[in-house]
């Protein structure tokens, strides 16, 4: 082994470059304590997990700086200020989140590549005009989901930095669900059919909230609530396997925006009661626009034709069934807001009594442990 020099003192080292620049040693000086720690590779490899030891493992409730400086690096402390607004933890930050980040990373997948396409079959007509109108729909409501999350990003104080990497792959996942919506839509001889007015009320209330909390309470909550309950029920709706791959890739990429949501809502209220308020007013607004959404006339044909298996038992089988699964997305949206902290059982002006909902099975779901 060959022996190495021993590293000047930084006192011996120039203080000018060769052509005169003034020169600066002072991040060979700094060591933190956590210098020398060295973070294990685990099974999955070296996870943000991992990685979070000693002062570097979690962001301060009010972050000092509001530059872009390195959460757990020595700051200047004349750094630009960004114009961030988003400076307490509890305005984006959830308990589940890196977690989540790192299992969003590892469960990327693509519409390209993961679905079957080649085993598309030549559906009735009916059929594949509810399947497109249903994947209009969608193409449509995806994005709002990826908007909502850019509108907020750049106004998240930078040691939120995890918050913000998740939300880049929620961004990356409404791509690919828009992607995959429009490419089945077209795949199939069919095409985009209709869209009305209801989808674009619904997705202007989302994205403009006045504040990110209300804004995700709407859109993580509620919106991607009901998305990922359609997911759920996939197997139901759609017409071959295809489309069930479809569904069931999409429906673990919802599930982790929703689980972000309803942790994000509850680590918001937990450490600021006052914002429970705020959300209320936004869902007592957001639940009646999403009403409109959920009955508005295409939406509810083409989920009832898809059950029902084609146009024939469409209010013998479509309609009862239609109806069931919104009673399930109301369950699980209500039960939701219960595990967020935000019960909505005795404020909500959706009729829970007249849609059958039953509020004792609404909290004991509510009550139990995952986030989604
Ligand atoms: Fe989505
Ligand atoms: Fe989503």
């Amino acid at each position: 082994m060959v022996a190495t020099e021993k590293p000047k003192s930084y006192e011996d080292l120039p203080d000018t470059s060769p052509m005169g620049a003034p020169l600066d040693w002072a991040w060979l000086r700094g060591a933190k304590s956590e210098w020398g720690v060295r973070p294990k590779p685990g099974p999955r490899g070296l996870t943000m997990l991992d990685i979070a030891v000693g002062s570097y493992a979690q962001p301060d409730d009010q972050p000092s700086h509001r530059s872009m400086a390195p959460r757990g690096a020595d700051v200047d402390p004349d750094t630009p200020d960004m114009g961030y607004i988003l400076n307490s933890k509890s305005d984006v930050w959830a308990d589940n989140v890196v977690e989540l980040y790192e299992e969003a990373v590892a469960r990327q997948w693509s519409a390209t590549r993961d679905i079957p396409w080649t085993e598309l079959e030549e559906l009735p007509d009916d059929v594949e005009h509810a399947m497109c109108q249903l994947c209009t729909l969608l193409t449509e409501v995806e994005m709002i989901a990826a908007d909502l999350p850019a509108k907020w990003m750049w106004r998240m104080n930078h040691d939120f930095i995890e918050a913000k990497m998740f939300l880049c792959t929620q961004i990356m996942d409404e791509a690919r669900h828009a992607e995959v919506f429009r490419k089945r839509a077209l795949a199939n001889g069919g095409g985009l059919l209709l869209s009305r007015s209801q989808p674009t009320s619904l997705l202007r209330t989302i994205i403009e909230a006045k504040t990110y909390t209300q804004a995700t309470a709407l859109m993580h909550l509620l919106g991607e609530g009901f998305v990922l309950d359609i997911f759920r029920m996939g197997e139901l709706i759609a017409p071959t396997d295809v489309e069930k791959r479809i569904f069931r890739m999409c429906m673990q990429d919802e599930a982790r925006h929703v689980a972000y949501g309803t942790l994000h809502i509850r680590y918001a209220i937990e450490h600021d009661p006052d914002v429970a308020e705020e959300i209320h007013e936004a869902l007592d607004h957001g639940e009646m626009v999403l009403t409109d959404f959920g009955s508005a006339p295409d939406v509810s044909t083409a989920l009832a034709v898809l059950l029902a298996g084609g146009t024939e038992h469409v209010e013998d089988r479509g309609f009862p069934m239609s109806f069931e699964m919104t009673k399930k997305q109301l369950t699980s949206y209500f039960a939701r807001c219960e595990r967020a902290g935000i019960g909505r059982l005795d404020r909500t002006k959706v009729p829970l009594d007249m849609l059958g909902l039953d509020v004792d099975a609404i909290k004991a779901q509510g009550g139990t442990r995952g986030a989604a």
